[in-house]
This record gives structure tokens, sequence and C-alpha cells, in this order.
């Protein structure tokens, strides 16, 4: 949810420095644009509404002068998507310019003081009262330093920001507060961003701020200091990403690229087994397992619950992040309590990580390396799926199953079941040879206005996803649901025009989501099958069917019925002129509430 970037360059050429690294960014939010660099001239803003390529055509971004700067991509908060709520945002002189992710709650009570002591406002944003306060403070005497960190001590919220001042130029200062906020040193030359994929073409040497810490970046170095101004003496990473992993390489969309990449995310993330042995080693003996995240992530969570259940015999909860201060399941201190999260800085998931740590052992399983979840929780496992850049979760959701699927065959010791991990890949890639039926299914189907997708068991986790992925980038109504809860309410809206993707794969749920299929189609629907090469009831009952390799057993399905889903929702977003790796009103990571 919005992305920042700053860079100080031995060179002039930091627009288009910065102009590159926030395209790398725009999966965070692609509302307005803006940068602002420092040249003798002063500070120089440039910015629209809009994704960056539109803007860039009429601005060039590129063109600004100086060796120093920040940029923004914004997924819209406070204020509608208009230049004038894009930013950079400034003071009342132009002196100082602020970019930031995140919420100041109580931009409100500050903006109404600051107004009243003469200063003016140009933007809607919660932003701009950052400016404001900076320059108010400056102007009583603090240097840029001390006017920041008073204009910290007043907000409240999350936020990650990054000043550049004319009065202190050639220097970029900032802070992070439960927003997320990396540095990089290159070669003489610095970088912040959000996130690593936006500087990886510079640097891959990344500092990881921690809450609370402001840093000062100029062409010395950097220094960070915590919340009592102490030096803090940063550990400097090197993360193991590539510029290439966060490039299309060929592909149309990200997307696509990630849906193909899922073959090598899982065979990377079963390389994991070692580290996960390890984890499970440390447990105490856990009564039960409570999962919790969003979106996704959640889905990846269902499958847990069937999976631990079936598998461990314990008592397995699922609650979304977002509502677990009102509801936590029943948590006590035999509980281990699994927070599950691509990016590890979804706000939603990190609130519910704060109450559960107090009560719980805690595990996040978490796609990027130093992201908050993997300071706060206990235990830590990483899935390998290496950046994804597209919105819709893809090879992160196939890598969390994998990391799952390995917790529970190494807390169960079952050794068949991590021996069966194994042939997944292979499997994958044969289920991905599917995509030219699939591209012509979604060719067919792609005006419905209104899907369902059903399933039992491991495949009701498996509809959802399809139905969420459905929404997401072709903006077509999609219902995921329990395929034996249809009569109890949504078959009412069942007729010709409303396709039913029935998820049946062989196993204990078969036969009965297959007298679902039939109630379904006694009222008109069109059926898509996802079932096994050999089922022929399946096969004869659907209109069209997606065949899988007979050997798939339903427990480990999730990892395998869930991928021509995702094809066929990217094959309908292309075919009705969507862009899937960014789809409206969306962004890549969720930093508020
Ligand atoms: C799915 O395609 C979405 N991008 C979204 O539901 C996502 O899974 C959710 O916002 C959770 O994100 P996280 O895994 O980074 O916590």
């Amino acid at each position: 949810m919005c992305g920042i970037v700053g860079c100080i360059l031995k060179t002039d050429k930091a627009a288009p420095v910065l102009l590159d690294c926030v395209q790398r960014l725009e999966y965070r939010g692609y509302d307005s644009v803006g940068i602002a660099t420092y040249s003798s001239s002063g500070i120089k803003i440039r910015k629209d509404k809009g994704k960056i390529d539109e803007v860039s055509e009429e601005l060039h971004l590129e063109e600004l002068p100086g060796e120093v700067g920040i940029g923004h991509v914004r997924w819209a908060t406070h204020g509608l998507p208009t230049r004038e709520n894009a930013h950079p945002h400034t003071d009342c002189e132009g002196k100082i310019a602020v970019v930031h992710n995140g919420i100041i709650e109580n931009y409100k009570e500050l903006k109404d003081q600051l107004v009243s002591e003469g200063h003016q406002f140009l933007s809607q944003t919660d932003t701009e009262v950052i400016a404001h306060l900076i320059e108010k403070y400056h102007k009583e005497g603090f240097n840029l330093e001390g006017a920041i960190n008073k204009a910290i001590s007043k907000l409240h919220g999350s936020y990650a920001f990054a000043v550049i001042s004319t009065d202190e130029p050639n220097k970029i200062m900032g802070v992070r507060k439960e927003s997320p906020l990396i540095l990089g040193l290159g070669d003489g030359e610095y970088f912040l961003a959000s996130d690593a994929p936006a500087i990886l073409q510079h640097t891959r040497r990344i500092i990881y701020l921690a809450d609370h810490e402001t840093f000062t970046m100029d062409e010395d170095g950097i220094t960070v200091k915590d919340r009592n101004g102490q030096i803090v003496d940063k550990k400097v990473e090197t993360i193991k990403w590539t510029p290439e992993m966060a490039q299309k390489g060929g592909y149309s969309h990200f997307m696509l690229k990630e849906i193909h990449e899922q073959p090598e995310a899982v065979k990377n993330t079963l390389s994991e087994v070692s580290d996960i042995e390890n984890i499970v080693s440390q447990f105490p003996q856990f009564k039960r397992i409570t999962f919790v995240a969003c979106g996704t992530s959640h889905h990846a969570s269902l499958v847990g619950k069937y999976l631990f259940e079936a598998l461990l015999g314990l008592p397995t909860d699922v609650v979304l992040a977002s509502e677990f201060e009102f509801s936590e399941g029943a948590i006590d201190p035999d509980s281990l309590v699994i927070f599950i999260s691509q990016s590890g800085e979804t706000a939603d998931t990190l609130k519910a990580l704060k109450i559960a740590n107090k009560k719980a052992k805690t595990l996040a399983i978490v796609n990027v390396l130093g992201s908050t979840a993997t300071r706060e929780a206990d235990y830590v496992i990483f899935t390998r799926a290496g950046p994804e850049i597209g919105v819709a979760a893809t090879k992160t959701y196939i890598s969390q199953l994998t990391c799952i699927y390995l917790l529970a065959a190494c807390m169960g010791k079952n050794r068949e079941l991590l021996d069966e991990l194994q042939q997944i890949p292979d499997y994958m890639k044969t289920v991905l040879l599917l995509e030219e039926d699939i591209k012509e299914m979604a060719a067919k189907y792609k005006d419905a206005q209104d899907f369902f997708f059903i399933g039992r068991g491991f495949s009701y986790p498996t509809a959802m996803e399809g139905a969420l992925k459905l929404k997401e980038i072709t903006y077509i109504h999609g219902e995921g649901y329990a395929a034996g809860e249809l009569k109890h309410g949504p078959l009412a809206l069942i007729d010709d025009d409303v396709p039913v993707v029935a998820v049946v794969p062989p196993g204990k749920s078969h036969d009965r989501t297959l007298s679902n299929v039939e109630e379904v189609k006694a009222r008109g629907a069109r059926v898509i099958g996802l079932g096994s090469e050999d089922d022929q009831v399946l096969s004869y009952e659907a209109s069209d069917m997606i065949k899988f390799p007979s050997q798939i057993r339903e427990l480990i399905s999730p990892l395998l019925y869930v991928v021509p889903l995702q094809l066929l929702s990217y094959h309908m977003s292309v075919q009705r002129g969507i862009d899937p790796d960014k789809p409206k009103n969306l962004a890549k990571c969720v930093t508020v509430e």
C-alpha cells in the first residue's frame, strides 16, 4: 500500500533511477506517482494521478535534475487519486518534501492545529501534516533531525516516510514505524525503498530498519538511530533475490510468469525441510493450533486446518486476522498460533500477531526476508517463492501450502507424505501443460456475470481461492462455497447464466460433491469440473473438464487443483482487457487495517 523510494547517487541521474525504482514498486499502488529531487535550484517535484507509464509520458519525470531524490506510488487512503493528493507533499514554502507509506491516524487534529497557526494545505492527505509539522519545528529552531523527531513525537499511526530539505541538502532522512522500509548500500550510492524488488538492480546489500528507528543518508553513508537517539550498529544483509527474479522474463505479465514458476517455488520450498525439522524439534507439546491470516493466505490456513486435523489429530482453528481481536479462537499457553503472510507486513496480521504473542507461542510463515512478522514471531519459516510482483498471489500461495504440508509431515514424522511432496513439481508441470485448453475455456466463460466455485473438505479452500482470483483480476463476481451448503440458500441463484466450477478430486468428498454437481445441473448451470483423468462420471456431467493425473489424491490436491483456476482467471482477465498485475482498487501489501 503505497511505495516509497529514495536515492543518493554520485551522478545527477537521481530522477531516472527513482522512476525505475517506483516502476518496480508499482504493485504497491498505482493511483498516482511522484518524484522530488534536490539540485542547486532547490527541490523540484513532478507528480500526477494515474499509472507510471501514463504520467511519465506527459511529465517526463526522468528529466528532473539532481543527485538526491525521493519517489512515491500511491494507493489512496485519504483523498481521491488526484494530482494534489499525489506525493511528494511539501511544507508551505516548498523547502521540505515528504513521501509516506502508512496512515497518520490523528492527522485531522494535527491539520486543524497547523491551519490555525497559518499553515496552508494543498491536499486532503494525512501525509501533508508531516511536511508542515517538520516545517513548524524547523522554524522553531530545531535542525532537520530535531524537527523530524519532534514531528514523530506528535504522530499516531503507522508510517514509513522519507524527507528531503533545501536547508540540509544532499541528505535524506526518515523513519519506520509499522510500515516496511529498507535501506540499500550501493557502491558509494545509497537507496531506500518499501520493498527490496525496487532497488535490487542497484544493490542486494540491505539494512532492515526496526520500528521507531530513524535514518540519515548522505554521500558519506547511512546512520541509523533508535527512538532514544542512540546510534544503532545495523547488520548489513545480502539478499538472495536477483534483479532478474523481479522482471517479467519474456512473459506478458508477472502473474503468468509467477504461475509458471510454481514448480520451482515448490522445489525451493521443499529444500527448507531440514530447517523445518529443526524448528519442530524445539516445539513444546502443543495441544491445539490456530492459523491466522488474510485473503489468499487465509485460504492456505484453511487447507492447514484440514491437514493438521487429518494427520495430527490436533484441534485446529482458523481465524481471519482482521477478526482476531474480536474472536481469537481458543488460544492458550498450550497453543501454537501460525501466522501466514507472503509480505510479512499485512497490518491486520501483524496486529493479531502482537495480541497472540502475549498468550501463546507464535510461528510466522513468510516470503519476505526481514519483514516485520519475521521479527515478531517466536519461530519463522520462509517460503522460497522468490519475489512476487503480480498483485494476485499465486506462487506464494503454493509455497505457503508447501510449507504447511512440510510442517505437518515433520510434526507427524510422516515420511510417506514427505516423499509424496517430492512429486508435486512434476505433477505441476503436467498441469501447466493444460494452459492452451484453459485459455479456450476462458474465452467461453469470460462474459458470465456470476460464478460459483464449489468443493468439500480439502477442496473447499481451493474453491474459495479460485473465486478470489476471479473477483480480484476479472472483476466478475465469484463465490467460493462449501458444496454441501449450496442447498441452504445460494442454490436460489443458480441458473443457466451462472457457471459452476466444481472441484472434485478422487477421495472422501468425491461422491457427495458429485451429487451437488447434479443439483446445479438440474437448475441449468454449466459445470466446469476439476477431477481425475479417470473420472468418467464427472467427465460426463461437466460441460468442460480439467483433468489431473489420477495419482493426485484428495489430501494433496490443494497443491495442484488451484493451478488451472489461477490460469482460468488470468486468461479471462486478459481477454476482458484488464491488466491482471494491477487490478483496480488493490495493492500487493495491505499495510492499513
Ligand atoms: C490475493 O491474491 C491477495 N493479494 C490478498 O488476498 C493477499 O493474500 C492478502 O492481502 C494477504 O497478504 P499477505 O499474504 O501478504 O499477508
